[in-house]
């Protein structure tokens, strides 16, 4: 991704220190952060400093190449399965975040030595960043073909470049249509309570010069009624067996009415994201965050200062389960890097099980 002109990925690895841009600061400040050691990075993923599906898959990655550079000598195995375990813990609903402990902890338990355990952690976690930001770009190209001259588009928090290491999922067949000279407009969905379409989703196309307007979520509907929406586009944080879509609150509603509409529906995900261990969405932990990303907000004023207010009366409970089932008959197509799929559980295995299953080591054999 270009910012202000220079290519930046969403989080890397500078020797041990794990570098990320400070998603809590956009988009009124651009900023690197940086997570000295895999505890902090853990905080950052917790904390929402870095988040999206592809991202904290990124970040999970390279924090637990983090744990095997600081793990002692002489209890390096216990020492990174504990990292395992507290990253594990940070979030619970998208894929990409066990399937990255999980790739990286076997590259270090199928190792011989310390040493060969360091590096192959390095070189698994390195890996599995190249492999989700060369998945968005393949997705972008795959995507774009369904994107006509003109198309007005609709999209849902954020499943840009900011949600993975590089490109994006849902926002990746859009660049790839906009760089190859094809108008694009996309509807950018607010996305309470945290907002990341106005946030981010927004300030990634103005990055790129396309063409976008932010709406309330509530708005969705109207536009469908209209006639003024072409096609949907989102991400998402894991897909079952079955083709059932775990996505971002709001999701299952844009579903619907894509459907009663006659509109296209359409999920990006790389292979990562889906999780075949899982028969049906139902069965998908959806996490359920804090009460206050409801009830409160925060904004630039007038003066340029960040201010956090309260919007609800005090005495008002509030709930905010951060994602929803949009069930496989609702999905158009998946857009995958092994190309579009259709939402049944044998296309899905055929994409999953045909790709390899990890990232090679050196001497490694296994599949
Ligand atoms: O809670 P977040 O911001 O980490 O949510 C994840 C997402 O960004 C979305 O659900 C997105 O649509 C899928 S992630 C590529």
């Amino acid at each position: 991704m270009r910012v202000n002109g220079k290519e930046y990925r969403t989080v890397w690895l500078e020797g041990s220190t794990v570098k990320l841009i400070d998603q809590h600061r956009l988009p009124h400040a651009f900023a690197i952060a940086d997570c000295q050691t895999h505890r902090d990075t853990a905080r950052a993923i917790q904390t929402m400093l870095v988040r999206g599906a592809g991202a904290i898959g990124g970040a999970a990655g390279y924090a637990m190449a983090q744990a095997a550079l600081e793990a002692p000598q002489d209890a390096l195995l216990s020492y990174v399965e504990e990292a395992a375990s507290l990253i594990r813990a940070t979030r619970p609903t998208a894929h990409d975040l066990f399937y990255a402990v999980d790739h990286v902890l076997r590259a270090i338990q199928q190792a011989g030595t310390p040493a060969t355990a360091r590096r192959d952690a390095v070189r698994v976690a390195e890996q599995l960043a190249d492999e989700n930001a060369k998945a968005g770009e393949t997705i972008g190209r795959v995507g774009s073909a369904l994107l006509r001259d003109g198309a007005r588009l609709m999209t849902h928090c954020n499943a840009g470049w900011l949600a993975f290491v590089d490109w994006g999922s849902a926002l990746a067949p859009i660049y790839h249509a906009h760089r190859a000279g094809r108008a694009v407009f996309v509807y950018v969905n607010e996305t309470r309570p945290r907002s990341q379409g106005a946030k981010l989703t927004a300030w990634e196309l103005a990055q790129e010069g396309i063409d976008h307007t932010v709406i309330a979520d509530t708005a969705a509907g109207s536009l469908f009624q209209r006639g003024q929406v072409d096609g949907v586009i989102v991400g998402a944080d894991r897909i079952a067996a079955n083709g059932d879509v775990v996505n971002k609150i709001g999701t299952y509603t844009l579903a619907l009415l894509a459907k009663h509409h006659g509109v296209p529906f359409y999920v990006a995900a790389p292979r990562s994201t889906f999780d075949l261990s899982i028969p049906e969405g139902s069965k998908i932990p959806i996490e359920e965050r804090s009460a206050d990303e409801v009830t409160w907000v925060t904004g630039l004023t007038p003066q340029g200062r960040l201010e956090r207010v309260r919007i609800t009366p005090e005495a008002s409970p509030a709930k905010n389960p951060a994602f929803d089932l949009t069930p496989a008959p609702f999905v158009t197509r998946f857009i995958t890097e092994g190309g579009l799929l259709d939402p049944t559980a044998s296309s899905l295995r055929a994409f999953v099980t045909a790709t390899p299953a990890r990232p090679t080591v050196a001497g490694d054999s296994s599949s």
